[in-house]
């Protein structure tokens, strides 16, 4: 069966859930076979997938930055051996020539799955290594030595089996010198026409059971997020909701492919951040806000969008994205059922110093809780049984006393909405790194969104 990396996202354990939800999917069924705090490898049920469906999975994924083929695959023990943590090992053991002759042979072996059969031309090759963690210490030993014994070879390789000539891609030396590079972003695999049969961006996965080599078929195309955040008419939030996770929090919703039937809802609209991608995602969007100025700059993003999309749905956005309380919204959408709420409703004031804990607590006693107790209760009446809610709440950080957080799970408990799990332990392998192990436990994972100001993710199911 084919193998593939999927190339995570900063938040990575985020991105492995995303994963782990979207491998439940009728069309996407596979699991997650290994995995690093930088890349998971999957095993998909079909045996093969076309073009089309990894661009598809690309395209939906918030939390996955490449996807990539896996070739083969070369065992810990011999890689280590061929490059050792410490490089002055190499003439203690005096087995390096053997060794590197199994990296070398790995290369020889993946020229034809790569590249066919190589033609009277020019190649362009970019190697892009991806640690067990950045922080490990042997990321340096393996750009200090194993990225130039790549390039060297597959030059050398390269030309030896036809090419007319190869270069490949040269990190800043700066970088390389530190031991601090970062592979080659997701864009440029467009830039650098990565997709054409003579030009390809070669991967190495390393995990605790050893390295996998595979290439690049598709990336994360920022361009069409960059617009969709940069250029619609109506922005008001400093702090609106990066995409990526709306994606992520999208398909932590299990909806059911064709997303056309499926109908979700936003009650905070804000500037309409989770329903621009929503929508663009093919789902039936609904919003509602108090503000009637974040109900018109929504319904004006909405449809400024839609002259983008080749297919748009077609939908009544004056009926659907309405001004109602949060108490309202089961008297305003009275004969609809949801298949999905996702929201991040921040009801906090914009934090441009550290909070004294006094002063914040009061807030979120007073109208953050009772925001969110008003909102679980609407949830439960207008969700469809089964159907889940993808929510972020605050932590902030304060001056005098420490993280405030709020435990949505006791209020969802409250109206009887059980919390699901972000990631399912028995979804994936074990790893005996305690960095990378998963305990089950993280139904709620943070991240920064301000300096303050962090944010947690929660799933709750009706
Ligand atoms: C921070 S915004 C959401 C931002 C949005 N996620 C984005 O990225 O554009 C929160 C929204 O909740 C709305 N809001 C606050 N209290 C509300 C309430 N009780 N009922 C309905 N909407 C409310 C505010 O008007 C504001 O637009």
């Amino acid at each position: 069966m084919e193998k593939y990396i999927f190339v995570l996202g900063k938040n990575w354990k985020l991105c492995l859930g995303e994963l782990i939800h979207i491998l439940n999917m009728n069309d996407f069924k596979g699991k997650i076979i290994d995995y690093s705090a930088c890349v998971a490898i999957i095993e998909f049920e079909k045996e093969m997938l076309k073009a089309k469906q990894i661009a598809d999975l690309q395209y939906i994924l918030g939390g996955t930055l490449k996807i990539g083929k896996v070739i083969d695959f070369l065992d810990q023990k011999t890689f280590i051996k061929a490059f050792p943590y410490k490089i002055e090992d190499i003439s203690k053991y005096g087995v390096m020539n053997d060794a590197r002759k199994q990296v070398e042979n790995l290369i020889k072996d993946s020229v034809y799955p790569i590249f066919g059969k190589l033609k009277n031309e020019k190649y362009f090759i970019a190697n892009s290594i991806y640690p067990i963690q950045y922080k490990d210490p042997y990321y340096k030993v393996l750009i200090k030595h194993f990225l130039p014994f790549l390039n060297e070879n597959w030059v050398k390789i390269l030309k030896e089996k036809g090419a007319r000539s190869v270069i490949y891609f040269k990190y800043p030396e700066k970088y390389m010198e530190e031991g601090t590079l970062n592979p080659i972003f997701p864009h440029h695999f467009f830039k650098y026409e990565l997709y054409k049969p003579n030009r390809k961006e070669i991967l190495y996965a390393t995990t605790e059971e050893g390295i996998y080599l595979g290439y690049t078929l598709n990336a994360t195309n920022p361009n069409m997020v960059k617009m969709v955040d940069e250029e619609r008419p109506y922005k008001k939030f400093e702090a609106s909701i990066p995409p990526k996770f709306v994606k992520i929090m999208i398909n932590l919703l299990n909806l059911k492919r064709p997303y056309n039937t499926m109908k979700v809802l936003d009650p905070f609209v804000g500037s309409g951040t989770i329903l621009l991608f929503a929508y663009s995602m093919g789902i039936q969007v609904y919003g509602a806000d108090s503000n009637i100025e974040c109900v018109e700059g929504t319904k004006k993003n909405l449809n400024w969008i839609k002259k983008y999309l080749i297919k748009p749905l077609k939908i009544d956005f004056n009926k659907n994205v309405i001004n109602a309380k949060i108490e309202e919204l089961s008297e305003k959408f009275a004969n609809i059922k949801f298949h999905g709420i996702v929201t991040e409703p921040i009801l906090t004031p914009v934090l441009k110093e550290i909070p004294k804990y006094e002063k914040i607590n009061k807030i979120v006693q007073e109208q953050v809780i009772p925001t969110y107790d008003q909102a679980f209760k609407e949830f439960k009446k207008v969700l469809k049984e089964g159907s889940r809610i993808s929510i972020t709440a605050p932590v902030i950080e304060t001056l005098d006393g420490g993280k405030i957080s709020i435990n949505l799970n006791e209020i969802a408990l409250k109206y009887g909405l059980k919390s699901v799990k972000i990631i399912d332990k028995n979804k994936i392998t074990e790893k005996s790194d305690i960095n990378l192990k998963i305990s089950g436990k993280e139904r709620v994972i943070t991240d920064r969104s301000s300096i303050y100001l962090h944010r947690q993710f929660f799933i709750f199911q009706k």
